[in-house]
């Protein structure tokens, strides 16, 4: 097939979706030939289109001679010189070297300037055939593991967000993403006033994108906002990769670590919750069109179909949500009729909650040093001797899910059964990993959360973990912002004496005042 484009390089480039779908180990098929009225070699324009092509060759002609006749009859002329370019493969290595800002450039070789008796003489079936052969180990070497998502992180900084928010936001997405089980290649960024309401970023930042995201072998290329349905689409057809969101990454770990029937099932309609206005969002697209003639085709029912089906899945899920919030809320009525008191135990996901349980309680809770290793409420009993009557105080101690900054919404709704445990406990146990440079954020991200529940909670006390990793600058400055805090190592068991102690008076208190 012969495509004709008359245009800039950029103009004329074939779109990624209309491209065969060859992957990394192979070039397109597709070699172009372009004329030039400058005796000049191809320019970075015209080798970045290649790159993102994938072309086999990309051989210029310049074109010199009378120029354009004067009634507009086109260019007479003859080739002057031609040059041909084509991809290079990069080492393994040199992928690695890339760092954390800029473009990696992209390989690719030029010739001199070669006369047209030269060019012919190159057999181009050769030099295809050798690069594909190269190209084919290099790709062998970057599938290690097949099964991590190559990932490509974008972030776009906003006059909303401080430096160093931006920059915590960024190395969290890159913590999730690693948690997801992906590979983080590389981070762009983008410092915009506002959002481009098509594609996020501006046109020239996509294409860095997708040529980004093309050199690399990128197969995912994640955003660090919420994308709206018709944003995943425009970046997808001009990136030609993946394009996913924050909040998909989330869900993705939650379904990945969901254990037991409760969590899947709230994992699944928070699922289907962030899923649902994005089909409906096309069918809404769709049916704008003023219905009738050529909107009622097969892919409009199957999408209806769809959609429906996808609702009634919702409400019964929601419905066995409900139930479960009826289950727990009669256990911990139960609880309560004993007069048991109970403590829940929040904090930023990897905070060491778990940790701190299986220390305090000698109880099994798996932990992780990864995001969201919990998602299932773990309640234990702790019995703890009074320091100076030796009387015994028992305290139920309840593990939550882990919670996170602008924690996505589907999955507050879902997870409202798990994070009743929270609202209802007599008092709260706050804690903190000290060790994380944004833990003063964390704090408040976690309050921000507990604001939005409907009950709000008993007292709460904040406990600084991982003093074993901490300076005693930042030592300093956690005990003068929070002097009724403790401090503790859940891991190293420091602390935990004064945290029981402490504890009982919470939950005196608490008692007390119920
Ligand atoms: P989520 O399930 O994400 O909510 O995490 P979590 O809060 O339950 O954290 P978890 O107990 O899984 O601990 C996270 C990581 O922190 C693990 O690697 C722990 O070993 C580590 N950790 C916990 N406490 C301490 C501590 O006192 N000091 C140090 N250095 N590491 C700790």
């Amino acid at each position: 097939m012969i495509r004709v484009g008359v245009g800039t390089p950029r103009q004329t480039q074939i779109p990624p979706l209309e491209l065969p779908r060859y992957g990394a180990e192979r070039l397109s098929g597709i070699r172009c030939i372009a004329t030039h009225l400058k005796p000049e070699p191809p320019n970075e324009a015209a080798l970045t289109a290649m790159a993102m092509q994938r072309l086999d060759a990309l051989v210029v002609l310049n074109i010199t001679g009378t120029g354009f006749t004067r009634r507009g009859g086109g260019a007479t002329g003859y080739v002057k010189e031609a040059y041909l370019a084509h991809l290079t493969p990069q080492e393994s290595q040199a992928l690695l070297a890339v760092g954390s800002s800029g473009v990696p450039s992209p390989r690719w070789s030029l010739s001199s300037p070669l006369s047209l008796d030269e060019l012919t003489q190159q057999d181009f079936l050769d030099l295809v055939e050798n690069l594909e052969a190269e190209f084919q180990r290099e790709f062998v070497a970057q599938q290690v593991d097949i099964d991590h998502d190559r990932v490509l992180i974008v972030g776009v900084m906003t006059d909303e967000k401080s430096h160093l928010e931006f920059h915590d936001t960024l190395a969290e997405l890159a913590r999730l993403v690693d948690t997801a089980g992906g590979d983080v290649l590389q981070t762009v960024q983008q410092k915009r006033s506002r959002i481009h309401p098509q594609t996020v970023v501006g046109e020239g930042k996509v294409q860095e994108v997708a040529l980004t995201a093309q050199t690399l072998g990128a197969t995912l290329v994640v955003f660090d906002r919420d994308l709206s349905p018709a944003q995943v689409r425009n970046l997808e057809a001009q990136i030609g990769v993946r394009v996913v969101d924050r909040t998909e990454v989330i869900l993705d770990i939650f379904a990945q670590r969901a254990q037991s029937r409760a969590g899947k099932l709230q994992v699944e309609l928070a699922q289907l919750e962030y899923m649902l206005p994005r089909l409906t969002g096309r069918g809404q697209a769709m049916s704008r069109l003023g219905g009738g003639i050529g909107t009622r085709g097969p892919g409009e029912t199957k999408l209806e179909t769809e959609r429906r089906a996808i609702q009634r899945r919702i409400s019964r899920l929601q419905q066995e949500v409900n139930q479960l919030q009826a289950h727990r809320s009669r256990l911990r009525q139960r609880r309560q009729h004993r007069e048991v008191p109970s403590v829940a135990l929040v904090g930023y996901t990897n905070a060491g909650k778990s940790t701190l349980l299986n220390a305090l309680t000698n109880a099994e809770v798996y932990t992780a040093d990864q995001l969201f290793a919990t998602l299932d409420p773990t309640t234990r009993r702790l019995v703890i001797p009074h320091a100076e009557t030796g009387e015994t105080q028992e305290i139920l101690v309840t593990d939550t899910v882990g919670f996170i900054h602008e924690l996505p919404a589907p999955l507050m709704d879902a997870f409202r059964a798990t994070l009743e445990e929270v609202t209802e406990a007599d008092a709260l146990l706050h804690l903190v990993d000290l060790s994380h440079p944004a833990w003063l954020s964390h704090i408040r991200s976690v309050r921000e959360i507990l604001a939005q529940m409907p009950v709000t909670p008993g007292p709460a006390l904040v406990a600084f973990n991982k003093i074993d990793r901490v300076s005693s600058e930042t030592l300093a400055l956690a005990r003068e912002e929070f002097p009724l805090a403790v401090f503790i190592s859940a891991s190293q068991r420091l602390g935990l004496e004064t945290l029981r102690h402490r504890l009982t008076q919470l939950i005196q208190y608490a008692v007390d005042s119920r």
